[in-house]
Order: structure tokens, then C-alpha cells, then sequence
């Protein structure tokens, strides 16, 4: 199985950190505060460019001071339930938040993305947890605006900058002397000027580029930027040709989609290809196994397991086949194919029923059933752009119906 670089070299200590020294102490001197008892602001906020270091920087400080670490999710329904209970009974707090001995350090990811905030609902439980926490809390956003003030007043916020080329190169530099990879200074230098400052993507590209290389020249990366779109094609014939999984795997680097993107790609094109239907129940397994894998990543931000996933998606889909190949003509997964994969059509569907429910008077059921495919034929041969105004469609509504036609 592959692992990602950003994982396998993430910092697990506070001074591993790069180029956040700064930040660094003053979460330290935070943190030596709560061995005095409780300090004036109970939570930090640490605010900032994506790729920067927050989330790594908060489970270090956990690890460094021996601390249990509690990481929620703030865009996530179910972590707002388990605020809410806690913060508004005193007495369970003695259950999760409070540890007999040592302290739990309280990590609220995605803080300015809350779950529940028409009601804002999600903030008021976060403000009391704030108000009653007897162990620190950590609070990380990209936006710290995006907070409402009464939360921010009470944190001290804490600015993880962009990180610096210079900075950059140096962590590359680093991996690459571990990967036993040779690389160019102007090589790095090329792939960390790309990044503007995010350091996950930076060590994302350095990955995907060094796939199978003991050099790396500045030669490999232009051509490699350059071939990105011509190549993906071949990349996809390859993978549904490979013999063994350590193949599929790296085919599936040098892809170099994210990984949902991938999976459209892979769903799209390669079970066309396929022409006994034994392999095709079982690619589609593999395909629907990396979609679980996927789903559940994003919802827990585990994304360890996109190995699962790329696993399931490369040496799964590419070992399902024991028949022959067709050609066919690849071709780009549509939005629309996206939304069908992720069982997201439904809620596409849904939600123009509504809207078409809301116009013409009926339910939406009626409209789903009745309505829908009319639609459909008429945006896509009279081109329907007043009735898509009217009805307020998004673009991927649109599609869907197009499609549905
Ligand atoms: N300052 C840094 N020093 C060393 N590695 C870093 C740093 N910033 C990011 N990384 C690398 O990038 C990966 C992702 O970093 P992290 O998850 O902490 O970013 P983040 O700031 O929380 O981003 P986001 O806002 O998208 O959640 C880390 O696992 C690590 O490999
Ligand atoms: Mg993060």
C-alpha cells in the first residue's frame, strides 16, 4: 500500500514545525499556562492558509505535552451533538472533557465551517464549551472572520503564515534525502514556487513526480505540468492493462487527480473496457469500495485512508480482470457522472422538485415524476434558459436534467 508523503512526514513535534516559530511559542507558553491552572483564555485559534501546518501543529502539541488528544470536527452534525451535551451539563463534563489526571486537549477542526449556523446554534455550543471547558481547547479555521466575535474575543488567536519558497525547499529537500531521491535544487525550487505557500500540495506534487525516479532534474517538471491533460488518457489504458497491484498504484499517481477525481475518471472509463461480465460486478465492487473509503475520509478527515481507497480504485479495479479488453474511446467524466457515483444525483433530482414543486403548485413528488423529464427535453432543444432562470437551476441541475432528457 502507498503512503502519502504529507503523513508519513508529518511533524509529531512542535519543533519539526517549518516555518511557523512564532505561532509555535506562543502555543507553547499557552500551554504551559494550563499547568498553572486555568489561564485567562481557555482555547487558542489557530487561523490560517490551508497546507500551513494547523492541524499537524495542534496533535503535536498534544504529543509534546504527553496529552490525551480530542479531535472534533465542527462541520460535522454529530460532533455539535456531543459539544452540546457536554457543554451544557456541568456534570458530564467529568466524562469527556475533564480527565482525572493529565489534561485533554480539545481540538475543534473546520471552526469556521460550523455545522449549524442558520440556527447558529453550533457557535452558541461552542461559546459555552469555551465558557466551561476545564481542559484547553484548540480551535482552527482558514478564515478566522468567518467566526463570530464573541467566539474569537475569547481565544487568543494565533496566525500560521503562508510558508516561504525558501521554507518550502528545505522541508522538499529533507524528504527527499529520506526517499533516497536526487533532486536538482531548481527542481524543488520549481515545484515549491507552484504551491503559493501550501505546503501539503507542495509535498503532494513532489510525490507524485518522483514516482519511480532516483533523479529529479528540472528537466521532469515542465514537461511533467505540461502533460498533465494530454496524458491522462494513456495513463487510464495503462492502468486497466496492469499485471500486478504495485503498477496500478503508481499508474494511479502519475493520474495525479485528487482522489474523487481519479475515481470519476477510473468509473467512467475503464469498466467500458470490460467485456466479461464477472469482471465488471467485480470492478464495480472495487470502484464502490474506494467511494466508501472516500466518503469516509472526508467525513472524518481520516485521510489515511485514501490509501485504502487508491488501493481499491488501482490494484482493485485492475485485478478484477481476468477476461480480455475492448478499446474504447475514453472519455471525461461528466459532473453529472460524479453525482451518480456519489449518490449525490438523488439530492440533485430532489432539489429541483422543490423548486419546480414551489412554482407550479404541486408536490414533489408530482414534480419528480411528471415534471422533470419535460424539463429536461426542454432545456435541451430549446435551450429553456428562461425557465432554468426562473426555476433558479445551478449549472449542475441543469445538467442533470439535460441528461435525465
Ligand atoms: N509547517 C509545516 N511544517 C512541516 N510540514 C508541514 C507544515 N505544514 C504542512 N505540512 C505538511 O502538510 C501536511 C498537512 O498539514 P496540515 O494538515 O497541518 O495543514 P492545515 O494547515 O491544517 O491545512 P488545512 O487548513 O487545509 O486543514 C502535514 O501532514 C505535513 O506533512
Ligand atoms: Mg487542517
Amino acid at each position: 500500500m502507498f503512503e502519502l508523503w504529507t503523513e508519513k512526514y508529518q511533524p509529531r513535534k512542535l519543533r519539526e514545525l517549518a516555518g511557523q516559530g512564532q505561532a509555535v511559542k506562543t502555543m507553547l507558553d499557552w500551554a504551559n499556562g494550563w499547568k498553572r491552572g486555568r489561564p485567562k483564555k481557555s482555547a487558542i485559534l489557530l487561523y490560517g492558509a490551508t497546507g500551513t501546518g494547523k492541524t499537524a501543529a495542534a496533535s503535536a502539541l498534544a504529543h509534546e505535552l504527553g496529552w490525551d488528544l480530542i479531535e472534533l470536527n465542527a462541520s460535522d452534525k454529530r460532533t455539535l451533538q456531543v459539544i452540546r451535551k457536554v457543554a451544557g451539563t456541568a456534570a458530564t463534563t467529568g466524562t469527556l472533557f475533564a480527565g482525572a489526571s493529565g489534561k485533554r486537549l480539545v481540538v475543534l477542526d473546520e471552526a469556521d465551517n460550523v455545522y449549524g449556523t442558520t440556527d447558529r446554534g453550533g457557535y452558541r455550543a461552542i461559546a459555552e464549551l469555551l465558557k466551561q471547558t476545564r481542559n484547553p481547547v484548540v480551535l482552527i479555521a482558514n478564515d478566522q472572520y468567518k467566526i463570530p466575535w464573541e467566539i474569537r474575543g475569547a481565544c487568543l488567536a494565533i496566525n500560521f503564515r503562508r510558508l516561504t519558497t525558501e521554507t518550502i525547499v528545505n522541508v522538499l529537500k529533507r524528504i527527499c534525502r529520506a526517499e533516497r531521491v536526487e533532486a536538482e535544487p531548481q527542481a524543488l525550487r520549481a515545484i515549491a514556487e507552484a504551491a503559493k505557500g501550501d505546503l501539503r500540495s507542495t509535498i503532494n506534487d513532489l510525490q507524485t513526480i518522483a514516482m519511480g525516479r532516483k533523479r529529479l532534474t528540472a528537466r521532469d517538471i515542465t514537461p511533467y505540468r505540461r502533460d498533465r491533460e494530454a496524458n491522462i488518457f494513456d495513463v487510464l489504458r495503462q492502468l486497466a492493462y496492469a499485471k500486478n497491484g504495485r503498477e496500478a498504484r503508481e499508474l494511479l499517481w502519475r493520474l495525479d487527480r485528487p482522489p474523487d477525481d481519479a475515481l470519476a475518471w477510473i468509473d467512467e472509463n475503464i469498466p467500458r473496457m470490460l467485456i466479461e461480465p464477472a469482471d465488471l460486478v467485480r470492478a464495480y465492487d472495487a470502484i464502490s469500495r474506494a467511494d466508501i473509503f472516500l466518503t469516509r475520509a472526508r467525513r472524518r478527515r481520516a485521510y489515511g485512508m485514501w490509501g485504502y481507497a487508491g488501493d481499491m480504485m488501482s490494484a482493485g479495479v485492475a485485478l478484477s480482470r481476468e477476461g480480455k479488453l475492448k478499446f474504447v474511446r475514453f472519455q471525461s467524466p461528466s459532473p453529472i457522472v460524479r453525482f451518480a457515483r456519489t449518490r449525490a444525483s438523488r439530492g440533485v433530482r430532489d432539489s429541483i422538485a422543490r423548486k419546480v414543486a414551489a412554482r407550479c403548485h404541486v408536490s414533489s413528488k408530482e414534480a419528480r415524476k411528471h415534471y422533470l423529464p419535460y424539463l429536461g427535453l426542454i432545456l435541451k432543444h430549446r435551450g429553456g434558459a428562461g425557465i432554468a432562470e426562473e426555476l433558479e437551476l445551478e449549472d449542475a441541475e441543469k445538467e442533470y436534467l439535460v441528461k435525465l432528457a
